[in-house]
């Protein structure tokens, strides 16, 4: 049975959740804390969610606690090349116009960030896309000798583990994902599907609270997939973010967001661009 959730404690453990990690859970959510946070609580001899909250503002700032708590009540839902055409717009357009930059010695690789990246579906999508964009024009060589670099974080540490293993069961493997990449990019072990070790390389994981000062991760970035996160963050936040992320672009950057997320009325650093219908985002010059 999980443990009830009264107004007053909804409202401390709301408010404890947004400091950590800036997701907001609306009022209508109590029964996320209850469904997602009773059986942390009973396990730590709590048994009521406003023992839970005193255990937890009492914790210091490094207790593992406070990050089962995020875990546990962030959604990590995610998709092999999700939405297909951020990834159509990476291959056909980004990847052309960088790839001529690099040959007129005008840069020298390409640094993209996926800062939500859940159990890695999103950044491993990004190098099977650039691996499939390199093959394309004969120099796949160029990305195993690091050319392309992804950045992968996340808050949650357990999420990030399972992504850093690239190992997918058969559940996670058929979602999104076209049979030529399955056949491609995996290997088959004991039911599992092991991602392909020229496809991992590419991919640095890093866990990062988008919540801390950015100063903390590397920058700046070519390309900054920021996807199907900001929809669960304040007003306030999104604004912040959005700033943030103009900092760590460079010069003509690109940023990607989930197809229900938009920067319109929270920052004017990015012009907007479609491509088939697809909206993504420039840094302004
Ligand atoms: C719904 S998933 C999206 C995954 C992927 N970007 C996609 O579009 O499929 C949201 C991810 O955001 C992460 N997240 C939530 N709050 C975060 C924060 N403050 N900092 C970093 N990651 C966060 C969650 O752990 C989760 O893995």
């Amino acid at each position: 049975m999980p443990l009830r959730v009264n107004e007053k404690e909804f409202k401390l453990l709301r408010d404890f959740v947004e400091k950590e990690c800036g997701v907001l859970l609306g009022d209508e959510k109590a029964y996320l804390i209850e469904n997602r946070l009773s059986k942390l609580a009973t396990e730590n001899g709590c048994r009521s969610f406003g023992e839970f909250y005193m255990r937890l503002s009492k914790s210091p700032r490094t207790d593992k606690l406070r990050e089962r708590v995020v875990d546990a009540i962030t959604t990590h839902e995610t998709l092999w090349l999700r939405d297909g055409h951020p990834f159509k717009i990476l291959h056909d357009r980004i990847l052309p116009e960088y790839q001529e930059a690099i040959q007129n010695r005008e840069q020298n690789g390409i640094r993209i960030w996926s800062a939500a990246c859940a159990t890695g579906q999103e950044p491993y999508s990004i190098a099977m896309t650039a691996l499939d964009y390199y093959r394309k024009i004969g120099l796949a060589e160029n990305v195993c000798s690091g050319q392309i670099n992804i950045l992968a974080t996340d808050v949650s540490a357990g999420i990030l583990s399972a992504a850093e293993a690239g190992r997918y069961d058969a559940h996670a493997i058929t979602r999104g994902l076209p049979a030529a990449h399955l056949d491609r990019y995996f290997r088959k072990r004991d039911n599992q599907w092991m991602i392909d070790d020229q496809v991992k390389r590419m991919v640095t994981f890093r866990q990062f609270n988008l919540k801390d000062p950015v100063a903390g991760i590397m920058g700046p970035f070519d390309i900054i997939f920021l996807r199907n996160v900001v929809i669960y963050f304040s007003e306030a936040f999104k604004k912040t973010l959005f700033a943030r992320v103009a900092g760590l672009l460079n010069s003509g950057g690109y940023l990607f967001l989930g197809a229900g997320e938009t920067v319109g009325g929270y920052s004017e650093a990015y012009d907007l661009l479609e491509h088939e219908g697809t909206i993504f985002y420039r840094i302004k010059s």
